[in-house]
């Protein structure tokens, strides 16, 4: 199916698994056409006049929330954020009575980020707004999956046949799974390393090819992404000290003088700077950090635009 085909309207983005490598495609492609209205500096296109989203946060966020609300108000929608925290959910709300509440009001949209993997499914299970998975537990997180495919594809040139590295505490990383399915639907070849306590055990029947060290993992990759630690998804004894962590598998400037020149290096965010990455590598010509989050804007805003009706 050619990327133009595909049709989007009203799809819940809970999961990279229910996209076809066209879809993807088709998000990137739409990505492309929303950061140049950004970087134009006009940040106002009215696509969804009209629309209005509720992003719910259930879990801390800095980038993904105001990625997803600055997407929408940028495409002329309106936003509404709850926190948990500061909501009726407090007082024992339940998620389903919360949803039926935004629902009730006649939101088309919500963002939602949640600690319980398979949240965003039940979501679109049991409302009628679409939904959008800003993360659920270590199962998805769809838009950063999508970001790091479209800043590949921006530096590369194409996915197809590259080789990703994925350091770290994989074990607990949402992103780290979206990366998986997403990368290999697009052709790329997904190498994977850390301590052995945070790797899973299987990976279904997704390919991948699982290094005992850094040096094997990152030998002949194009890209290398380093993933956070997430010692608030850690169960006791999982973790060595953050010193041994550094030593044994942190990306430092000697690790990454032995990787290929045009490496390029990404970090979901927010860093552990010093344990998973030392400060000048994170800071390095090779690094695309900060350039995920601005395209991590554009492709929110695209997933808005092809969700809710504003794209042909
Ligand atoms: N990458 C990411 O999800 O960052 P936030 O937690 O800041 O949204």
């Amino acid at each position: 199916m050619a990327a133009t085909d595909v049709d989007f309207l009203g799809k819940n983005v809970t999961k990279l698994a229910d996209f076809s490598a066209a879809e993807i495609e088709k998000v990137l492609d739409t990505a492309l056409d929303m950061r140049r209205i950004v970087a134009d500096g006009v940040k106002k296109k009215p696509l969804l006049t009209g629309k209005s989203i509720v992003t719910l946060f259930f879990e801390p966020s800095t980038r993904t929330r105001t990625s997803f609300e600055l997407a929408g108000k940028y495409l002329g929608a309106d936003v509404v954020n709850i926190t948990a925290s500061s909501s009726s959910i407090v007082k024992g709300e339940s998620l389903r009575d919360t949803l039926y509440t935004v629902e009730a009001m006649g939101v088309d949209a919500v963002v939602m980020r949640h600690k319980a993997e398979g949240a965003a499914d039940y979501a679109a299970k049991v409302a009628k707004p679409v939904i959008l998975n800003a993360g659920d537990g270590a199962h998805a997180h769809p838009s950063q999956g999508l970001l790091n495919l479209f800043t590949i594809r921006q530096h590369k040139g194409r996915l197809a046949g590259l080789k990703v590295a994925i350091l770290g505490d994989v074990l607990n990383s949402r992103v780290a799974r979206s990366d998986i399915v997403g990368m290999t639907k697009m052709g790329m070849e997904v190498h994977i390393t850390g301590p052995k306590t945070l790797l899973p055990r299987f990976f279904g029947k997704t390919p991948v090819i699982v290094h005992d060290t850094i040096e094997d993992a990152i030998q002949e990759a194009d890209v290398i992404e380093i993933l956070r630690i997430q010692l608030e998804r850690m169960k006791g004894g999982l973790f060595p000290s953050t010193r041994e962590y550094a030593r044994i598998y942190g990306l430092n400037s000697a690790r990454l003088k032995a990787a290929k020149r045009d490496v390029l290096l990404l970090h979901p965010g927010p860093m552990n700077k010093g344990w998973e990455i030392a400060e000048d590598v994170a800071y390095s010509e090779q690094s695309a950090i900060r350039e995920q989050v601005a395209n991590g804007l554009a492709v929110r805003m695209a997933l808005y635009a092809l969700v809710l009706g504003g794209v042909a």
